[in-house]
C-alpha cells in the first residue's frame, strides 16, 4: 500500500537492519499492487518520480509507520469483501508491527528526539484527511464514504495514542480531533 514511501525511503539513511526489512516490503507491497490492479482491472499511474521522503529516520519512521497503519486500515476493508486476500493483511499487519517497533525505539530514548518523532506525527497526522479522503475517492466507497473515513482516522488516533505518538498522551494537551 505504501510502495513508492517504501522505495523512496531505501535512498534515505536508514539504522542497520532497517534497509533489508525495506526491500522486501517494496517486493511485497508490489505484489499487492499487482493483485489489486487485477482485481479492480486497472492500471495503477506509473509514477516516475518518488516521493520526497523525510531524511530524519525519527521522521521517516513516523511516516512510514502512519502510512502503514492507512495500508493496515485498507487491507481490513479488503479483506472484509475478499477473504482470500487475508495473505495482504498479513503482509501489512508485519508492515505495521516493524515499524511500530522502530517508533516505539525512538521514543523510548525520550528527549528532543522523542519530541522530534511526536511532531512528525502531529505534523503527518494533520496532513492525513486529504490523503484518506483520495483513496476513498472510487465512487464505489460512496454510500460508506463518511463512516470509513471517521474508522479510519479513530484506527490511526487510536495507535499513536497507544504507542505514544500523539499529543494525547505522556503530558501533551490533549488534541482536537478534525
Ligand atoms: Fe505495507
Amino acid at each position: 500500500m505504501a510502495l513508492w514511501a517504501v522505495r523512496a525511503a531505501q535512498a534515505q539513511d536508514v539504522p542497520p537492519g532497517v534497509l533489508q526489512f525495506l526491500r522486501r516490503h517494496e517486493e511485497e507491497e508490489a505484489q499487492h499492487l499487482k493483485q489489486f490492479e487485477l482485481l479492480l482491472g486497472m492500471n495503477s499511474y506509473g509514477k516516475t518520480v518518488l516521493p520526497r521522503m523525510p531524511s530524519q529516520w525519527r521522521v521517516l519512521a513516523v511516516h512510514l509507520y502512519g502510512y502503514e497503519t492507512v495500508g493496515l486500515e485498507f487491507a481490513r476493508l479488503l479483506v472484509g469483501l475478499r477473504p482470500d486476500l487475508t495473505s495482504i493483511l498479513e503482509d501489512e499487519e508485519v508492515h505495521v508491527g516493524f515499524f511500530e517497533h522502530e517508533v516505539c525505539t525512538i521514543l523510548v530514548h525520550g528527549g528532543p528526539v522523542a519530541d522530534g518523532a511526536r511532531l512528525a506525527a502531529q505534523a503527518w497526522r494533520r496532513r492525513l484527511p486529504p490523503t484518506v479522503n483520495r483513496y476513498l475517492h472510487d465512487e464505489s466507497f460512496a454510500s460508506v464514504r463518511d463512516e470509513l473515513h471517521r474508522h479510519i482516522l479513530g484506527e490511526i488516533d487510536a495507535r499513536f495514542l497507544a504507542v505514544g505518538l500523539s499529543a494525547g498522551c505522556e503530558g501533551g494537551s490533549p488534541k482536537a480531533e478534525s
